[in-house]
C-alpha cells in the first residue's frame, strides 16, 4: 500500500513597522513547531534579541533558532555574510554554552559577502550625501549593489584564492579612486564640525586608523591583506557551508517544518517601504523564494509582529512620532540620561496630560530599564543608537497587511503600557488621512502567560487590533523573556 506522505510547511516571522519589532522574540516562542530556523534576508545590520534563562542573546547574522537544541540554523543565500561578524557571533555564541557544529548551523555557498570597502562605501556615501538615510554602516546597500554588477563574491568564492585576489583587484581600482575623491571630502566635514548626523562617532572610528584596517591613503585598498584574512576565515566557516536550498527542500519533502526570520521590517522593504529611507533588500515572504530558493506553495502562515509601541531607528517618515528625531539624534544612553525616579514622575506628567512628546519618547525608550535590563530599553541591538518612539499606528499595519498579506499578527511590549491611563492610537480618518483614538489603559499585564489574567480594557485593546486589521492573533508578549508570553488568546 502507498504510504501517505505528509509535507512540511513553512512559517514565516516579519516586521509589520519598521524593526525591531521583537522578531527574535518571536521566531524563539515559536520553535518548538519547527526542525529549521532560516534567515533568508538583510545581513548584519539586523540585531535580533532573545532573553532565554537569564541571558540576553543578540544576534545578528546566525538565526535565533540558535538557540533551540532541536532547531538546525541556515542562513540563506539570500543574507549577506560578513564573515569577521559571524566568526564573532559564533564564539560569543559558544562561550554562552551553544554547542554550534556543522550539523547546527549552515550557510549557504551562494550568499554574498561584505567586504570591508562595502562597509567603507556605506559609511562614506551616507555620510557625505545632502540628505543621509542613517544606515547601519555595514555595507549592505554596496554589497547587493556587487550582486546587482555581477562583480560581488559568493561565499563559495572564500575558498579560492584566485577568484578573491581578481575580484578584489577589479575592485580596487574603483575604489581606490572613489575613496582618493571623498575620504578628503569627509574628513574636512567633520573637521569643519558640519556633519552631525547619526553616525558622527562611527565617521571617528573610520577615520581612525582601528577602523581602516584593510585601506591605506597612499597604496589603497590592502588586496592582499583581505585576501589573506578572508581566505582563512572562509576556512574556518567552510564546514558549515553547503548547498542550503537542497537541504531545506529535502527536509520539507521529509515532513519537516521550518521557521523563516525576516530582518527589518515592512516599512524598510527595498520596494515597497518608505523610500529612500529603506534597507537594501526585501523584508517579506518573497525572500522565502529568492533568499533559499523555496517556491511560495510551501509557505504556510505569515506572522507579522506588531510593537505595540513602534519604533525607528535612522532617518526617514515616521506619523505619530513622540517628539523631533533632532532631540535625540547622534545622542548615547547617557547623554539622554534618565532614572527610575525620571520615569515615574514621567508616567504621572503623561497621566495628568502635561508630559511633553519628547518626554513620553523618553519614557517609552526606557520604561523597565533600570529594574530588568532587558525590559524596554529602545537602543539599537546593532548600533546602540536610541530608537525614535512612536504612536501605535494602525493604518499602517493595514497598509503593510494589504502589500505584503500577513495571515497573523503577533503583538510585543503589551507591558511597557501598563500604568499608562489613556492609549492613542492612529486609524484611518473617515475624510482622509489618519486620526489619532484614545482607548482605555490598563495594569499588570507583564509576565503574564494567560489571555484571561490580563485587565479587560487590555483584552479589549487586542481585540480592537484584531477586528481593525482583520487579522487573527497568534501570539502577545508581555516581556522580553521567553516565558513571559500570552498564546491563549481567543477572539470574541
Ligand atoms: P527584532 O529585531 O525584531 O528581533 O527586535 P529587537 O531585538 O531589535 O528589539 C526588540 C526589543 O524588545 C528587544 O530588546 C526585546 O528584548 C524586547 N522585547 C520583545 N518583546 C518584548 C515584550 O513583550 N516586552 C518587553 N518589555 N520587551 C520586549
Ligand atoms: P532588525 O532585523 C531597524 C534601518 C537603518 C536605516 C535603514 C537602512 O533588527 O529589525 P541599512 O544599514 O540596512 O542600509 O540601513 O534601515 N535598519 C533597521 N532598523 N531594525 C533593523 O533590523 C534594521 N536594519 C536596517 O537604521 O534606517
Ligand atoms: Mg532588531
Amino acid at each position: 500500500m502507498k504510504q501517505e506522505h505528509k509535507q512540511g510547511y513553512i512559517d514565516v516571522v516579519g516586521g509589520s513597522q519598521f524593526g525591531d519589532e521583537g522578531k527574535g522574540k518571536v521566531v524563539d516562542q515559536m520553535g518548538e513547531q519547527a526542525s529549521i530556523g532560516a534567515r533568508t534576508n538583510g545581513a548584519d545590520n539586523a540585531g535580533h534579541t532573545v532573553d532565554v534563562n537569564g541571558k540576553t542573546y543578540i544576534m545578528h547574522l546566525v538565526p535565533s533558532s540558535i538557540i533551540n537544541d532541536h532547531m538546525i540554523s541556515i542562513i540563506g543565500n539570500g543574507v549577506l555574510i560578513n564573515p569577521k561578524q559571524l566568526l564573532k557571533e559564533i564564539y560569543q555564541l559558544r562561550d554562552a554554552g551553544l554547542k554550534i557544529d556543522a550539523h547546527k548551523l549552515m550557510i549557504s555557498d551562494k550568499a554574498f559577502v561584505t567586504f570591508p570597502h562595502h562597509k567603507y562605501i556605506d559609511v562614506i556615501k551616507d555620510s557625505i550625501r545632502r540628505h543621509p538615510i542613517g544606515t547601519t554602516g555595514s555595507g549592505v546597500g554596496p554589497a547587493y549593489a556587487g550582486q546587482m554588477y555581477r562583480t560581488g563574491l559568493r561565499v563559495q568564492d572564500l575558498f579560492n584564492v584566485e577568484t578573491l585576489r581578481e575580484a578584489l583587484l577589479d575592485d580596487k581600482e574603483e575604489f581606490d579612486q572613489y575613496a582618493k575623491a571623498f575620504v578628503p571630502k569627509l574628513k574636512q566635514r567633520v573637521k569643519d564640525g558640519k556633519y552631525s548626523g547619526s553616525k558622527l562617532e562611527d565617521i571617528k572610528l573610520f577615520l581612525s586608523e582601528r577602523i581602516i584596517e584593510y585601506y591605506d591613503e597612499e597604496t589603497g585598498l590592502k588586496v592582499d591583506k583581505i585576501v589573506e584574512d578572508y581566505y582563512k576565515m572562509g576556512q574556518e566557516l567552510k564546514p558549515h557551508v553547503i548547498d542550503t536550498r537542497t537541504f531545506v527542500l529535502e527536509n520539507l519533502n521529509l515532513g519537516k517544518n521550518v521557521i523563516v526570520e525576516l530582518a527589518q521590517g515592512a516599512g524598510l522593504d527595498k520596494d515597497q517601504g518608505t523610500y529612500p529611507y529603506v534597507t537594501a533588500s526585501n523584508c517579506g515572504t518573497v525572500s522565502v523564494e529568492t533568499g533559499l530558493g523555496i517556491p511560495r506553495k510551501f509557505i504556510r502562515n505569515y506572522v507579522a509582529v506588531v510593537k505595540l509601541v513602534p519604533s525607528r531607528v535612522g532617518e526617514g517618515p515616521f506619523v505619530g512620532e513622540y517628539g523631533e528625531y533632532s532631540d535625540i539624534r547622534g545622542k548615547t544612553r547617557k547623554e539622554l540620561g534618565l532614572n527610575r525616579k525620571d520615569n515615574s514622575l514621567i508616567l504621572e506628567k503623561i497621566n495628568n496630560g502635561t508630559a511633553t512628546p519628547f518626554e513620553i519618547g523618553q519614557y517609552f525608550r526606557n520604561v523597565g530599564v533600570n529594574d530588568d535590563k532587558t525590559n524596554g530599553g529602545e537602543y539599537g541591538a546593532t548600533t546602540a543608537r536610541p530608537r525614535r518612539i512612536g504612536m501605535l499606528d494602525l493604518t499602517l499595519v493595514k497598509e503593510h497587511n494589504e502589500k505584503f498579506g500577513f495571515t497573523h499578527l503577533a503583538f510585543t511590549k503589551l507591558d511597557v503600557y501598563d500604568g499608562i491611563k489613556t492609549i492613542h492610537v492612529l486609524v484611518d480618518d473617515e475624510h482622509n488621512g489618519k486620526k489619532i483614538i484614545s482607548l482605555p489603559g490598563f495594569n499588570n499585564t507583564y509576565g503574564k502567560t494567560s489571555f484571561k489574567d490580563i485587565e479587560t480594557n487590555a483584552q479589549n485593546f487586542i481585540h480592537f487590533i484584531s477586528e481593525y486589521t482583520g487579522l487573527p492573533v497568534n501570539t502577545i508578549a508581555t516581556g522580553p523573556r521567553r516565558e513571559q508570553v500570552i498564546t491563549d488568546y481567543v477572539s470574541r
